[in-house]
Order: structure tokens, then C-alpha cells, then sequence
């Protein structure tokens, strides 16, 4: 007996089994073998497409499976020499894939002025310019704007002009609107400062004190993206703190990109004292940064790869 190739209503059993076969193997195909394919794909995943073949001899002389090493494969500095000191971090530590690989690949990320290398992603709102990465002595951001050419309210001191990046100062200025619409006052005391400035506050000001002040090519003043905010009165001390300004900044100051960067209980990870008024402009993910309490070095470490 052979099936029924039709789609004609008539009675025959024979038919309706055929009918049911076809219902039965599309659900198999559609919820079983479909996945269970994408599934084999995975374990047989063509390891060769990204290894070289020293690479490869190393997988295969330690037996690695393809399945550990997939979820480190949309990693650019992924370097398979190190699977077992990734793997050690991501046990040991907790941590990501991406934050064992960041860990292993960057010894000195917390280490402050040990073999500091140059400033991460320089140009981006969130470059990052720490004790461990900083900026050459001849780096000038592009696009500095003067505050004077804003509504805004900054500190004026005999020679000296207020600088920073156009979306810092573009943002700020709506911050400040809004501030000034609640009864809030906000005042700029400093931005961007090049590095010979840095130099001269760093050796003749702050008599080399680094926990308050960077060394030259280390602050990110220099980044055009930081910024120094008080009330006139309060000025550049812990006073600020205690002011309207500052809580008002800390409830809002997210909205327009910006984050309090030296905040108390972290100084281990940013290396400086306590500064309330020192905030950074660091564009769509101040909102993160805050909601999670985290650092910019934090932020960083956990979500790119560096
Ligand atoms: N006071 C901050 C850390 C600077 O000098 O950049
Ligand atoms: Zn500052």
C-alpha cells in the first residue's frame, strides 16, 4: 500500500497517517532537530578558523574543548596561551569571561605608576587617564571651547581662561540650566589644564602629594573632560559636600553624562583622596556608572575590552 500524495478530504486511513507523519516530523524539526543541530555546529565548531597551528597544537596537547573556548572567541586580544591563567582568574575572582581576560592581559590595570602605559581609548568621552595610563606631554584634545562663550557661571582669575570639549561644556550648560530652574548654584572652578599647568601644580603647589594632586601626564584635566565644580564659597574643600550643589549633583548630575570620579571608599582603585567636586564627563554611561557604584576604572574593566 502506497500513501496518498493529495490533499483530498476523502476517508482513507492511510492518508490521514500520512497527514499525521508530516505534522509529527515538522514539530521534531522545528522544536528538536533544529536546535539540536545548531547545537552540533557548536561542538564542532572549526577551531582552525581562528587558531593558527601552534595555537592549535596547544588546544589539542591539552585537550581544551571547543565549548571553553567559545565564549572568549569575540574577544580581539583573546590569546590562548593563557587559557589556564583566564580560567584560574575567572574561578578565583568570580569574574567574567571578559574581566579574566582583561585581568590577565593588563597585570598593572590597578597598579598605580607601575609601567603605566598610554591613555585608553584617547579621544572618547570615556578615555580613561589614571595612575596607570596617561597622556603624552604635547596631547591637546580637539575641539576646546572657552566657558565664555557660555551662560554659565565660572571662576575668574587673572590670566587664566576656562577650557573644555564642546559636549562637555554643551552638556554642562544644560546641568547648569537645570540646577539654576531648582534653585541650585553651580560654579566652574577649573577644566582643562595642559600639561605644563599640571607640572607646575604638582611640583610648586602640592609639593608632590599624589594623593591629591596628579603628576604631569596623569590628570585627566589634561583630557579637556574633567572639571572642577564648588559654590564660591566652599571652593575646592570638603565644604562643597555639605552643600545643596552637591547633592543636587549627585541626584542629577548622571543625566548629563557626568560622575563624581574620586569618590569616598574608592581611593584604593582611583588612587586619590576623597573629591567632591572633581567630576568627569563620561557621556551615556555616567547612568550605569552611578546606579552601580562603580569607577570609571570599575566600568571600564568590566565592560570593554582592554
Ligand atoms: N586633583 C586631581 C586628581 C588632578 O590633579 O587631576
Ligand atoms: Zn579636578
Amino acid at each position: 500500500m502506497t500513501y496518498k500524495f493529495t490533499f483530498s478530504t476523502n476517508n482513507n486511513t492511510m492518508t490521514g497517517k500520512y497527514y499525521l507523519t508530516v505534522i509529527i516530523l515538522l514539530i521534531f524539526v522545528l522544536f528538536g532537530v533544529y536546535p539540536a543541530g545548531r547545537k552540533a555546529d557548536r561542538e564542532t565548531l572549526n577551531l582552525e578558523e581562528y587558531f593558527s597551528p601552534e595555537e592549535m597544537d596547544f588546544i589539542k596537547a591539552n585537550g581544551i574543548k571547543s565549548r571553553d573556548l567559545e565564549p572568549y572567541l569575540k574577544y580581539q586580544k583573546f590569546n590562548v596561551f593563557k587559557y589556564y591563567q583566564y580560567r584560574e582568574a575567572r574561578e578565583k575572582y568570580n569574574f567574567s569571561y571578559l574581566e579574566s581576560l582583561n585581568y590577565v592581559n593588563n597585570p598593572n590595570y590597578y597598579r598605580f605608576y607601575h609601567n603605566p602605559q598610554k591613555a585608553l581609548f584617547a579621544g572618547a568621552p570615556h578615555i580613561l587617564v589614571n595612575k596607570c595610563y596617561f597622556l603624552s606631554e604635547d596631547y591637546e584634545p580637539e575641539g576646546l571651547v572657552n566657558a565664555r562663550e557660555y551662560e554659565i557661571d565660572y571662576i575668574v582669575r587673572e590670566g587664566e581662561e576656562i577650557y573644555l570639549k564642546k559636549e562637555v561644556l554643551d552638556s554642562y550648560q544644560k546641568m547648569y540650566d537645570a540646577a539654576k530652574a531648582a534653585g541650585i548654584e553651580l560654579m566652574i572652578f577649573s577644566g582643562y589644564r595642559d600639561y605644563e599647568k599640571q607640572s607646575v601644580l604638582y611640583y610648586q603647589v602640592y609639593n608632590q602629594d599624589d594623593s591629591i594632586s596628579a603628576r604631569p601626564g596623569f590628570s585627566e584635566h589634561q583630557t579637556g573632560l574633567a572639571l572642577d565644580i564648588s559654590r564660591p564659597g566652599d571652593g575646592l574643600t570638603l565644604l562643597f559636600e555639605q552643600s545643596p550643589s552637591f547633592a543636587w549633583l549627585m541626584a542629577n548630575g548622571h543625566k548629563y553624562g557626568f560622575i563624581l570620579r574620586f569618590p569616598p571608599g574608592k581611593e584604593s582603585i582611583t588612587g586619590y583622596s576623597y573629591e567632591p567636586w572633581h567630576f568627569r564627563y563620561v557621556g551615556a554611561i555616567a547612568a550605569e556608572i552611578r546606579e552601580k557604584n562603580l569607577t570609571l576604572e570599575e566600568y571600564i574593566f568590566s565592560n570593554m575590552e582592554i
